[in-house]
């Protein structure tokens, strides 16, 4: 395997998965098209990410947003979900990776609830890799939620005092540490909504390069750059 001995590779990886569209279009396939394309490229990023032991990845797969597109697309979008589901379940379990959505299953049908929930409850011993996968997911709403919740325990007698511990604990990362690397496709600099309170003091990488292109050798190169950065948290350098 690659030679990443003696330096550190991000614990976390989070993952905006753009440019689908913009692959399929200089193709002149359709929006799907590119999709199922850019499964091929989350199937060879899930299986990297093991080879090379990290613990955490997330992908943005379904954006609260999203909905508002064509409907088409979305009913593409949700079919393939479907057909991930099914196609990867042994690489997940051969690998060991546990599988979790993040975001409001409850938007989907019942039937793709139900499959979703399936593959979580199988690979729910799995301890290698845990992957994520936003699926309706807000950041703002995640927020929002949060804060309703906390609400509600307070109004219980469950919580008299927030700080950053207790406000992460009603995240849908709360087991997990925050991500140290974020790796964006297709060259767009923005955050899109993804992680934010999550991603205080992420690491963030932007490649030009369109999802489905994104292989193996390129994030290799962008979890190399990675381990040239240095991470001071707002703090000082200590030499
Ligand atoms: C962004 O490209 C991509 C998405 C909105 C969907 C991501 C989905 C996949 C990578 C495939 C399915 C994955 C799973 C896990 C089932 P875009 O359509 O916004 O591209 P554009 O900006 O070029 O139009």
């Amino acid at each position: 395997m690659d030679n990443f001995e003696g330096v550190t590779l991000p614990t976390h990886v989070a993952i905006i998965m753009d440019g689908n569209g913009r692959w399929a279009k200089q193709r002149h396939l359709t929006r799907v098209e590119g999709h199922i394309a850019g499964m091929d490229a989350v199937r060879d990023i899930v299986t990297t990410t093991s080879e090379l032991h990290i613990p955490y990845l997330t992908l943005y797969a379904f954006s609260k947003e999203n909905w508002a597109r064509p409907k088409e697309e979305v009913k593409g979008l949700l079919e393939l979900l479907g057909i991930y589901l099914e196609q990867e379940l042994p690489l997940m379990m051969e690998k060991d990776i546990r599988f979790n959505v993040i975001g409001e299953k409850k938007d989907f049908s019942k039937r793709l609830q139900s499959e979703l929930n399936g593959v979580i409850q199988k690979t729910g011993k799995n301890k290698s890799l845990l992957l994520n996968i936003a699926l309706s997911y807000s950041g703002r709403k995640e927020i929002l939620n949060a804060v309703r919740a906390i609400l509600d325990d307070a109004k219980k007698g469950l919580v008299n005092r927030v700080d950053e511990r207790t406000f992460k604990k009603y995240l849908y990362t709360n087991s997990i540490p925050d991500p140290d690397f974020l790796i964006r496709t297709s060259g767009e600099m923005r955050l899109s909504n993804f992680l934010l309170w999550q991603m205080a003091y992420t690491e963030i990488y932007i490649t030009d390069m369109l999802w489905p292109d994104f292989r193996k050798d390129a994030y290799i190169e962008a979890l190399r750059e990675f381990t040239r950065r240095e991470r001071r948290f707002g703090g000082v350098k200590e030499n």
